[in-house]
């Protein structure tokens, strides 16, 4: 079998790349070939992927598992997010699979990809015009669509039954996202990463200088791979750090919450004998003081940057008495690769 890292397309690479960079890949489609896509979704989507994994866990953990209905990729570009979607939570694939992107070459690309990796699914061209029903899946899509095209989408997700979006970690990112939960949270539940309904904590004038994301973890064959080193010098990406922002909504509700429950944001300030955390909840957010000498465990976990984002806290004034990471390790672990 030839190796799929020499039949990479650096040049379109760059030239995607550069679109982003410049945010002019909103302007035109610019999936020029299949090439294109195979040169995509064999790097910069497996990055993503990696992100999706990241929520897909976290909803296993929250308790979440998908409305009946079927699976709607929008903007899905080469497929990557409906296929580790589907691979946490393969019980989606009964309702079929339909995907849209206003490349028909994107389209094409994913749905003969879902069907190879997914025997059995059914898999087609979502109708614009259609609603949406299900659960829409949207993936790093929202800065390429101008405002009659965000208008019109947000219109349209009203007509879903579950939304999961998954964005850059990005401060302008997760401000969007912000944006969009305000004006969706009157119509759905959310789910994720949210542990309230409230307006966001974020929007609050103290707040104005944070953002909402957190970090997922690359697969391992990022350190040890030369085709990832040589990505990432041609690319000029940093490839440890993932940082993803997303939101979860539901017409259903979601299961309750103990009491105490917070959301991490961001990384850990680690010191030496405690850790400063910035936590979440319906009553905004705030950072929290974990002394090393109240739980050694998280505290070690704070240094090493494996803390689970969705805990409960017992709090006194600006210090963390009491931690726990809610949720365990969820049932299906992820691939790390060939997604
Ligand atoms: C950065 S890519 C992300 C692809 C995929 N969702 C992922 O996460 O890898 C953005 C995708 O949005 C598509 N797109 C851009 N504008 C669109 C529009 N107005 N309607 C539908 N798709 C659009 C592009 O063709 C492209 O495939």
């Amino acid at each position: 079998m030839s190796d799929p890292w020499e039949e990479i397309d650096w040049l379109a690479l760059e030239r995607i790349r550069k679109g982003y960079l410049g945010e002019t890949a909103g302007r035109a489609d610019y999936w020029e070939s299949e090439s294109d896509l195979f040169s995509y979704d064999q790097t910069f989507a497996q990055r993503i992927g990696w992100k999706w994994d990241h929520v897909c866990q976290d909803l296993l953990r929250r308790g979440w598992s998908p409305p009946s209905g079927g699976l709607l990729d929008w903007g899905c570009g080469s497929g990557i997010a409906h296929r580790s979607f589907l691979r946490a939570f393969p019980q989606s694939a009964q309702g079929g699979l339909k995907v849209w992107d206003r490349s028909p070459l994107a389209r094409d690309y994913s749905m003969k990809k879902a069907r190879r990796q997914f025997e059995g699914l059914s898999v087609s061209d979502h109708n614009p015009d259609r609603p949406m029903g299900g659960v829409v899946l949207l993936s790093h899509v929202w800065t390429e669509l101008d405002e009659t095209a965000q208008g019109k989408l947000l219109e349209d997700l009203r007509t879903a039954s579950a939304i999961i979006w998954v964005e850059p970690g990005t401060y302008a990112s997760s401000r969007s996202l912000i944006g969009i939960r305000a004006i969706l949270r009157e119509q759905f539940h959310v789910v994720a990463p949210c542990v309230h309904q409230e307006t966001c904590g974020l929007l609050k004038p103290s707040r104005e200088h944070d953002w909402c994301h957190h970090f997922a973890e690359p697969a391992r064959e990022v350190f040890t791979s030369p085709q990832w080193a040589s990505f990432n010098q041609r690319l000029g990406i940093d490839l440890r750090s993932l940082a993803v922002s997303y939101l979860v909504l539901d017409n259903r509700a979601p299961q309750a919450l103990p009491n105490g429950a917070v959301r991490l944001l961001g990384r850990p300030r680690v010191y030496k004998a405690h850790a400063l955390l910035l936590g979440c909840d319906a009553s905004g957010v705030s950072e929290g003081r974990l002394m090393k000498r109240h739980s050694a465990e998280l505290f070690r976990k704070a240094k090493k940057d494996t803390l689970t984002t969705l805990q409960t806290w017992v709090r006194e004034e600006g210090d963390i008495l009491e931690a726990q990471e809610l949720g365990g390790a969820p049932e299906s672990t992820p691939a790390s690769s060939g997604t």
